[in-house]
């Protein structure tokens, strides 16, 4: 069967950890889209590993699959597995040849356009996702089975690198050097296809799946980013360019709907909100400057919400996995989950970072939304249309910092009371039960409610 992971937020809710937990009954974990925008902490004997590219299950010697969703940096992806290597990890890690391949051209041509859009720049990460995936959808792009063989990767290079080219030089008035250059990329990429194909790392992922799961293999899907980064369900145009929805688990891997629908689709829900980037946020604490909306720190939101923004920042150490960004932060946004729920058909939650809000008076929720004078639930289509939401808060009572291993030894019943009543208004809310309750990084710091493998 499979189980698949989501964020139902905007990044960064401990798909990673969730991965790990609930991987250990899975034999193979893919991820479904995206590429090295993603940072993924498994944190497994003490030690962290930070993984933006390969699966989480890696870490616990999965065979790790990169679905023809994702679009491969196969420089990051070799660094990567070195890396784990020299750990004393052995990674099998497979790339679907339908993947496409993020080059050089396309991150100098994500830092040239978020400079250039000033005002509507995500904030991206800029390793080249949103370029490779506009080539993808422009019958332009190159794909991991292209690296493999010379002549199909010359005549693909040959068409695009000049069009690629001209719009640095011509449009954006920038400088070029070797990432636009045919001869450095064609000898650069076969290279990266002729490591490919000594350590035998490409499959056609979809029959490769199948296969496994008609030999009654268990299969994780793992999402990146979260349902409102989504480049459809998302905060357009502050999104990234690919599904992370459930929806794309499917056409991410080459599974038909119906095998995704018949196993787990799990919602991870941060107990609070973080965001790296811009665009607006209704429950936003405080601010930081360059990705919130016209902050400026000196009239800020008052020093008592700046205030906590901080204290939420430090404890929760919101500090971007790939960029090392100041995240925003801010309040549960119900609307937004209910968005999600419905958008991936969740079958179960894990929440996590419970611990993180421990020792505050209370903890807040945006509620519902007040939407041109009228009262809505869900989120709006457009981010114009978000941006004029103003969240109706509901106030919980906060809950004590305890030994939160010992209420993972424990069990759910040991979670103080204050933040069992949080974490079921929004099971409630959202009419999906809660699978796992996440209170500290550690596989071993999870309240596990449901296997969804059992
Ligand atoms: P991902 O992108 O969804 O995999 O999440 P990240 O790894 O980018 O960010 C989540 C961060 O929170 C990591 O540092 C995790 O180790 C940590 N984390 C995950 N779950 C919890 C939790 O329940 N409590 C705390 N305190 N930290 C957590
Ligand atoms: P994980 O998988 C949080 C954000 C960027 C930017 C927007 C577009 O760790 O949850 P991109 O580089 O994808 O074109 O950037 O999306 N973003 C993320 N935010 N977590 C992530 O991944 C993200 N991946 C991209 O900050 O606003
Ligand atoms: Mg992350």
């Amino acid at each position: 069967m499979t189980v698949t992971i989501v964020g139902s937020q905007l990044g960064d809710e401990g798909k990673g950890g969730v991965v790990d937990l609930y991987g250990d009954a899975a034999d193979v974990v893919v991820r479904y889209q995206g590429g090295d925008n993603a940072g993924h902490t498994v944190v497994y004997d003490g030690d962290t590993y930070k993984l933006s590219l390969v699966p989480s299950g890696a870490v616990r010697g999965k065979v790790g699959v990169l679905g023809n969703g994702c679009v491969v940096n196969p420089e990051t992806l070799f660094e990567e597995i070195d890396t784990l290597r020299e750990r004393g990890l052995d990674p099998d890690i497979r790339v679907a040849e339908r993947a496409h391949v993020i080059l050089p051209y396309h991150r100098a041509l994500d830092g040239i356009e978020e400079s250039e859009k000033d005002d509507l720049a995500a904030g991206t990460t800029k390793r080249g996702i949103g370029p490779t995936y506009e080539d993808k959808a422009g019958r332009r792009g190159v794909r991991i089975g292209d690296l493999l063989d010379p002549d199909v990767l010359r005549e693909r290079l040959e068409y695009v690198v000049p069009q690629k080219k001209a719009l640095a030089e011509e449009v954006f008035d920038a400088e070029t050097g070797e990432a636009f250059d045919i001869d450095f990329l064609f000898e650069t990429y076969r290279e990266y296809g002729t490591r490919l194909a000594e350590e035998d790392m490409t499959v056609d992922c979809g029959s490769f799946l199948q296969e496994r799961i008609d030999a009654g293999d268990n299969v994780m899907l793992e999402g990146a980013q979260g349902t409102s980064l989504d480049i459809d369900h998302g905060v357009y145009p502050y999104v990234t360019s690919s599904n992370p929805t459930a929806g794309g688990a499917t056409v991410g891997t080459g599974l038909g709907p119906t095998v995704v629908g018949d196993g787990e689709v799990i919602g991870i829900v941060k107990a609070y909100l973080s965001r790296v980037g811009t665009g607006p946020l209704p429950t936003e604490l405080g601010g930081v400057e360059g990705q919130t909306p016209g902050y400026d720190p000196d009239a800020g939101a008052g020093d008592d919400e700046e205030e906590l923004a901080t204290y939420i920042r430090d404890e929760g150490g919101e500090y971007g996995t790939v960029t090392g960004r100041p995240r925003r932060v801010g309040w549960l946004d119900m609307p937004m989950l209910r968005h999600a729920t419905r958008a991936n058909g969740f079958t179960g939650l894990a929440i996590n970072h419970i611990d993180v809000l421990a020792g505050l008076d209370e903890v807040k929720v945006g509620h519902s939304y007040e939407f041109d004078g009228e009262e809505i639930f869900t989120m709006p289509p457009t981010t114009e249309q978000w941006g004029r939401c103003e969240a109706t808060f509901e106030t919980f009572e906060g809950w004590d910092d305890v030994d939160w291993s010992d209420v993972a030894d424990e069990g759910y019943d040991a979670i103080p009371e204050n933040a069992r009543t949080y974490l079921e208004y929004i099971s409630d809310e959202l009419e999906v039960p809660i699978y796992a309750v996440g209170v500290g990084p550690g596989r071993e710091e999870t309240v596990v409610v449901e296997d969804p493998y059992a």
